[in-house]
Parts: C-alpha cells; structure tokens; sequence
C-alpha cells in the first residue's frame, strides 16, 4: 500500500471565508472515536517517533506547517502537511515522526479509538521486528 495516503479536503468558501467538513466513512475510511491537536509545540523539537498496532488515523495542519515523516519498516517517505485541505491518512503498523513544526502550527488528528497506550510500539527495534 501507499505510504503517503493524501485527502484532498475541499474547503467550502464563500465570501465570508472557508470552512472544512470532514464525515467519518465518507471522507475518511474509519469512525471517529477520539480528536486531538498538537499545538505550542517548541522550536527544534520532533514528536512522534512511535506506531500503533491498530489505529488509523487522519492528520490536518489546521494552522502553520509540520513535515510528517512515516515509515513502513522498508520504505521511509516524508510530507509536509502545510494546508487546512491537506489531510494525510495513517494506517496502522506506520513509524511516525512530526519534525519542523513552524510555532504557529495546530496539528489536529482524528483517530479511529480511544487513547490506548498498549496500542503504542514506541521502541523502533520492537517495531522493525513486529514488521518481520
Ligand atoms: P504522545 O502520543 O507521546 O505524543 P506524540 O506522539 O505527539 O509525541 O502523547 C503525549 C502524552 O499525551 C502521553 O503522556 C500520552 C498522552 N495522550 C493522551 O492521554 N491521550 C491521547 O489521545 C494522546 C494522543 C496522548
């Protein structure tokens, strides 16, 4: 499968401004059970750097930018999420890594299941041997 899944997100202007919808099973594979954002992040630090044995999920830069590096235990490939119309789709069993995230950024994400740390692979090795 392809590693950096992009959902167009069209935004629904009108002279006012825009505004984005996004429906779970509809624009996005998955129900949504759980939102989340990522914001004040300080410069110079990368987040991330785990995966997760079954959630999906998607990730939009609301606001300012991020590069979002995955990695699926062969291939590693990178993207700059840097538009509210621009979401990216993880699947599970994908490395994640957020780096340059400009101050401005709020990355939101919305998840396929509640907060469950026993879903995380956090240590790298774990995961490249989970892949095998
Ligand atoms: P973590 O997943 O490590 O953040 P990141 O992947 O961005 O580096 O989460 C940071 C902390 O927040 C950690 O203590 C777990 C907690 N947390 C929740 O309680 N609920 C959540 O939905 C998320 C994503 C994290």
């Amino acid at each position: 499968m392809k590693l950096i899944r992009l959902i167009d997100l069209p935004p629904l202007g009108d002279e006012r401004g825009s505004l984005v919808a996004i429906e779970a099973n509809k624009h996005i594979p998955f129900e949504v059970k759980r939102v989340y954002y990522i914001f004040g992040t300080q410069s110079g630090v990368s987040r991330g750097f785990h995966a997760h044995k079954n959630l999906h999920q998607l990730a939009v830069c609301v606001a300012g930018k991020c590069r979002m590096l995955l990695d699926d235990g062969v291939n590693k490939e990178s993207v700059w999420l840097d538009s509210p119309t621009k979401g990216l789709l993880i699947g599970n069993n994908v490395w994640r890594e957020m780096h340059e995230f400009s101050n401005d950024c709020v990355l939101l994400v919305l998840a396929s299941e509640y907060y469950d740390e026993s879903d995380y692979i956090r240590d790298y090795s774990d995961f490249i041997r989970d892949k095998k």
